[in-house]
């Protein structure tokens, strides 16, 4: 049933909602970071004594996680994960997604690619037809900030230094990060590699190689689940 008075707040409630199908009792959950996020772990305290704990990809999860009882546990304690849920900042038709804006793409990162399923859950003004109308956030060594934001200028794109409190934006991994506009990404899995491969580099927020497997997207006519 289509309800046009939706806020993007409700519809990130419902697929936080939605994602509880794919926990498995007895299991340990991988939890990602951001407002869509934090509606997933809101939800998942009504299964707090069904599921072993999660694995969390910030500080800021690993909080909300342990304020409602739910354990957390080191990547390095757990083999692999069945399901990981997670928000993006676009994603598109094949999965791919640009992630990051919440500073946490590295950690989110290291926990998607120990799960078996990402569920990406996101508001329909997360889907996209092409990748790149938001900034993409990449993860770098302080000292290598300058040359990287030089080699994304010459392939025709914009690099920011994120700032928080007039400061640089210090990650979880005491590292900072780049916005970078302007970009044309026409293959994820190639573009993502070429970044991977510069020196100082520690994460680009380009998930191609760990894409979404299912998205939950709240839409206002309900909860369409889109599979890769
Ligand atoms: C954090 C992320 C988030 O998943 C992404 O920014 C989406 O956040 P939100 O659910 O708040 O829109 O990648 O690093």
């Amino acid at each position: 049933m289509t309800n046009p008075s939706l806020t993007q707040d409700e519809l990130k409630t419902l697929v936080g909602q939605a994602a509880l199908r794919y926990v498995r009792p007895g299991e340990i959950v991988g939890v990602g970071t951001g407002s869509t996020v934090n509606k997933f772990i809101a939800a998942l305290a009504s299964m707090k004594d069904q599921i072993k704990g999660a694995v969390s990809s910030s500080e800021a999860s690993t909080e909300r996680l342990k304020a409602i009882g739910i354990p957390v546990f080191d990547c390095n304690e757990v083999d692999e994960l069945s399901v990981y849920v997670d928000g993006a900042d676009e994603i598109d038709a094949s999965g791919f997604m640009v992630k990051g804006g919440g500073a946490a793409l590295t950690r989110e990162k290291i926990v998607a690619a120990q799960s078996r399923l990402f569920v990406c859950i996101a508001d329909e003004s997360k889907l996209v037809k092409r990748l790149g109308a938001f900034p993409l956030p990449v993860e770098v060594i302080p000292m290598a900030a300058r040359r990287i934001a030089r080699q994304f200028e010459a392939l025709g794109g914009r690099a920011t230094l994120r700032l928080k409190d007039g400061a640089p934006l210090v990650t979880d991994n005491g590292q900072q990060i780049l916005d970078v506009t302007g970009l044309r990404i026409d293959d994820p899995m190639a573009f993502e590699d070429m970044v991977n491969n510069w020196p100082g580099v520690v994460t680009v927020g380009l998930f191609a190689f760990q894409k979404a497997g299912v998205c939950l997207l709240g839409t206002h006519d309900g909860v369409r689940t889109l599979e890769y």
